[in-house]
């Protein structure tokens, strides 16, 4: 039992030099306060954090009253918007932190479950800064302070709704898949690098604070036992660890079903058919493998598809392909002067196509309203969220990067594409059948080193579709949308020489376009890279999306397995997977 319970000297590690500091995030109320308050009862110092200094006062005094001795500082920043890093930092610079708790998180600050059709553009970048880009910058900010005054720790809270990506939390529940992969990947990168500061996921499952409704039970324990339960299992062997001992039951049942859209009966027999399916066009017969439907979106009058970050590489080819397939094409790019020679190339080759060229920089904060006035009359039908960046350098730690190359890759893969599906959603839904693909890559599953914020940021692309598509579903709206799992591919951004395992940009376009009428949420975009990521992740994971709940799944139980025998072994084997990999 006491395995499952964890281990009252989990922490004690992280407890040494001269008053050593706990920062939690969010910790005004709820999980964030219990766990400011556990870590108090552990003899640790706390740096609280909220948005005012009001709302932690009486955090402040509750820990002074229970544990007198503990110095307390509180640190005011509302994590929505954007962070003067350094002024705010400031305040605890001289201070020995060693736990740094990333708990801050928000479904929307305005409504908490609606659809991607009803949310703001406001409200989308609210709760993807404050649970992506706030706990990913002040990690870097704080990485020399606790390489310093390592070993140390980094916790952050995830959420079980990563494995069920569920409708009307999609943006919510990419964030935390976000979480999730950033996690693990720093994990590696910090293994490879050889800094003594640990980094792990807690998963959590339901849990009773006094910003939601939901009673205390069997499975739901108070945010006060959940606190002590998670930082009592803090010394787990895994990357990831759940935070709570009767949440692991729940979430393995939940990650194996998938989350029960439209019933979990149906999700059970969609499974096995689906899973069937995709087998045999991914691996065993090869004519299989055209399934297309892409004609099924070519339909009534002057049908457009639109193609971000289509001036080089895959994007561009995609605009190629799709106008050989007779789509009017809408051009996306940060400049006309790189819009304008694909647009004269396009009309060279297929003169009786429209072409039109949408102008956006995608890590800037764009004009919604004047950008879509730019395509009224246009019946977009096809809408695929291409654009992707890596960041300026592209292989990068954490450690090393700017809070500016950060802000950049999240708003570029994660808040534009949102964004700009949320404002084509009427011009989808009026035009339907309607599809939309997101490119998303191996890297959300492989948790790279040195590309934390690319892996978390393309995981969450791959959640918040699945979601995304349960919505649609949900609300019978005739749009398709998949996440297309992409290996390595050549490109303008991906320089690498064409192998058995890395085609063109070209023949890569082709292949993702003729296989979107798989029955898959999530489907390999070339059958290489399905039979690669087969053998690679031991199963058909980049194959389906059912495939990646099994995944997951396994992955879990291997964890949980690991942490109940009381295994202490080091998880070498991703260190060594990581090494090798670059
Ligand atoms: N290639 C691979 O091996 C690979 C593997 C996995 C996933 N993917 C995913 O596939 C997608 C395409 O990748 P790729 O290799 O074709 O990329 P790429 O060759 O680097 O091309 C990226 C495209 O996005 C545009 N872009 C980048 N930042 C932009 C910004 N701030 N505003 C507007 N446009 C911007 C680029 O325009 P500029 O010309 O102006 O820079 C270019 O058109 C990405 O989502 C990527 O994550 C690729």
């Amino acid at each position: 039992m006491l395995f499952f319970r964890g281990n009252h000297h989990a922490m004690d590690k992280y407890r040494h030099g001269e008053n050593p500091f706990a920062l939690v995030t969010g910790s005004s109320l709820g999980i964030g306060k219990a766990v400011a308050v556990e870590l108090a009862a552990l003899h640790f110092n706390v740096i609280l954090h909220a948005r005012t200094v009001e709302e932690l006062e009486p955090v402040k005094e509750e820990i002074h009253k229970l544990y007198p001795g503990t110095r307390v500082v509180c640190l005011a920043q509302d994590a929505a918007v954007k962070v003067d890093w350094p002024h705010l930092l400031n305040q605890v610079k001289d201070l020995n932190i060693t736990v740094l708790v990333n708990n801050v998180g928000t479904s929307s600050p305005f409504l908490p479950f609606d659809s991607l059709e009803k949310s703001e553009d406001d409200q989308i970048e609210a709760v993807i800064r404050v649970n992506t880009i706030f706990p990913t910058q002040i990690t870097r900010n704080l990485l020399p302070t606790l390489m310093n005054n390592s070993p140390s720790l980094i916790l952050n809270i995830c959420s079980g709704s990563t494995y069920a990506p569920m409708a009307f939390l999609g943006i919510y529940c990419g964030s935390k898949a976000s979480n999730l992969a950033w996690s693990q990947s720093l994990r590696n990168e910090l293994r490879l690098l050889k800094r003594d500061v640990e980094c792990k996921a807690v998963m959590t499952g339901n849990v009773a604070t006094n910003g939601n409704s939901i009673p205390v039970d069997t499975f739901v324990p108070s945010a006060k036992v959940y606190a002590k339960s998670l930082l009592a299992r803090a010394d787990s062997s895994g990357p990831v660890y759940n935070g709570y001992w009767r949440h692991t039951p729940q979430l393995l049942i939940c990650q194996f079903l998938g989350f029960f859209f439209p019933s979990v009966l149906d999700n059970i027999c969609a499974n096995v058919a689906k899973g069937l399916l995709v087998w045999r066009a991914q691996i065993g017969d090869k004519t299989a493998l055209k399934v297309t439907d892409i004609p099924k979106y070519r339909h009534g009058e002057r049908p457009f598809a639109l193609v971000t970050g289509a001036t080089a590489g895959i994007g561009k080819a995609l605009a190629f392909e799709l106008a050989r397939l007779n789509f009017n094409v809408i051009i996306h790019g940060r400049t006309q002067e790189k819009l304008d020679p694909i647009r004269n190339e396009l009309l060279e080759k297929h003169p009786d196509m429209s072409v039109v060229c949408l102008v956006q920089d995608a890590s800037k904060t764009a004009d919604w309203p004047a950008l879509i006035k730019q395509l009224e009359g246009l019946r977009i039908t096809v809408l695929i969220n291409n654009v992707g960046a890596s960041g300026p350098v592209p292989y990068n730690a954490l450690e090393c990067a700017t809070d500016e190359q950060i802000e950049t890759v999240i708003r570029v893969n994660t808040i534009f594409p949102t964004q700009l599906t949320r404002n084509l959603l009427p011009n989808l839904i009026e035009n339907a059948p309607s599809l939309i693909l997101n490119l998303t890559s191996g890297a959300a599953l492989v948790f790279p080193p040195l590309l934390s914020v690319y892996s978390g940021t393309k995981s969450s692309n791959l959640a918040w579709s699945q979601a995304l598509a349960h919505e649609f579903h949900y609300l019978k709206r005739d749009v398709t949308c998949k996440a297309v799992m992409t290996g390595s591919v050549q490109s303008a951004g991906h320089n690498r020489a064409i192998s058995a395992f890395i085609p063109t940009s070209e023949v890569y376009a082709a292949s993702l376009l003729a296989r979107a009428g798989t029955s898959s949420l999530v489907y390999a975009g070339w059958w290489r890279h399905a039979l690669q990521a087969s053998v690679l992740l031991r199963t058909i994971v980049a194959s389906s999306d059912q495939t990646l709940v099994c995944q997951r799944f396994f992955d879990e139980l291997s964890a949980c397995l690991r942490f109940e025998l009381g295994s202490r072994r080091r998880h070498k084997g991703s260190v060594n997977m990581a090494a090798k990999y670059w």
